[in-house]
């Protein structure tokens, strides 16, 4: 089997690459990896084991059709991470989300077709649905994203439900909840509250800090994806969550703790524009079609996460000094 992961060097992507060259998911044992990625602000090699005989890297650019047409042919399947994936970036410039979330991912899709490749998997989140104040997000609810990326990844997800429909493609499409674990860029909350704290710095919390969150082990996230990968039905969509929903305030409060800091390290900052209040995603449909259930606990989830970061400050202090974080 041989698979083709556009976005491989981020957060998510690299590890679900790293759990398939460990061969942890029982239908791609043995799998063949191709990663292409751009290694944008967020790329990093260091998240990929480069030495591994059965991964292939390449740097390029999903808009790159020529690039696909050229990589692509011999591919059984296509898990595309590759986006622009942070909410405040798509608030001060939105442009790289439209041309990598959208135009990329179209290209994505009319290169994988015409390469005969067998399924696409498209990695959504549960901000397509906007903000939900009671009760859950099934999959059939309206898409009413707010931020740009939002947007931009709504219409990435319609895009590829529409090559299904037209093409006839085989096509799955995921949506999950927040990620955390190793090896996530410091700008996002987890990684940046816990870096700072670790080297005794403020964090920002957004306003009152009561958005309320389902946080997600990127482990549970990566084996939902492979479940959908193999036995998701084609044109359908699949949430993943974790089942764990926090305020942002009870987060903060939670990874003081691991760190051994107090109130006085949190910072009350102006709230992020067009803050979405609270995402709740339902998993009936995974884990009744699919088997999938969440296995990694928020406390040892955090705990493991802090202590990676702890651990690796190598890997995050230049990241954090290159980004002016
Ligand atoms: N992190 C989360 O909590 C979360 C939640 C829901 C959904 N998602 C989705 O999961 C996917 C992966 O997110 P992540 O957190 O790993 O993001 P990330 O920013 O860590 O990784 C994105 C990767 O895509 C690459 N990339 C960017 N533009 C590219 C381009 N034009 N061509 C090729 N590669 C390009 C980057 O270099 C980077 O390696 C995204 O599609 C995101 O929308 C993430």
């Amino acid at each position: 089997m041989q698979i083709f992961v556009t976005g491989g060097a981020g957060f998510i992507g690299s590890a679900y690459v790293r759990a398939v060259l460990k061969d942890e998911f029982a239908g791609a044992v043995g799998a063949k990896v191709t990663v292409l990625d751009l290694l944008s602000y967020s790329g990093n090699l260091a998240n990929l084991p480069m030495t591994d005989s059965r991964l292939r890297f390449v740097q390029g650019d999903i808009t790159d059709a020529a690039l696909l047409r050229d990589l692509l042919p011999g591919h059984d399947a296509v898990v595309h991470f590759a986006a622009e994936s942070h909410v405040d970036r798509s608030i001060s410039g939105a442009v790289p989300f439209v041309t990598t979330n959208v135009l990329g991912t179209q290209i994505l899709l009319d290169a994988a077709r015409e390469a005969g490749v067998g399924r696409f998997l498209h990695v959504s989140t549960d901000e397509v649905y906007g903000s939900i104040s009671e009760g859950s997000w099934t999959e059939t609810w309206p898409l009413d994203p707010n931020s740009p990326y939002a947007a931009s990844k709504a219409s990435s997800d319609l895009l590829a439900l529409a090559a299904h429909r037209t093409h006839g493609m085989d096509v799955v499409v995921t949506r999950c909840s927040n990620n955390y674990g190793t090896h996530q860029f410091p700008e996002k909350v987890i990684p940046l509250f816990v870096s700072n704290l670790l080297d005794g710095k403020q964090v920002p919390l957004y306003g009152d800090g009561g958005n309320i969150r389902d946080w997600l082990h990127v482990t549970d996230h990566v084996r939902g994806i492979q479940l959908a990968l193999d036995k998701g039905r084609a044109g359908e969509v699949y949430n993943i969550g974790g089942g764990t929903e926090l305020s942002n305030r009870e987060l903060t409060g939670m990874l003081l703790d691991a760190c051994g800091a107090g109130w006085d390290m949190v910072r009350p900052v102006e709230d992020r524009k067009g803050h979405d209040r609270r995402y709740s995603l339902d998993i009936t449909k995974i884990s009744k079609e699919l088997g999938y259930t969440p296995q990694v606990t928020l406390e040892q989830g955090l705990a493991d996460t802090v202590t990676w970061y702890r651990e690796n400050r190598a890997w995050w202090e230049p990241l954090k000094a290159r980004a002016g974080l």
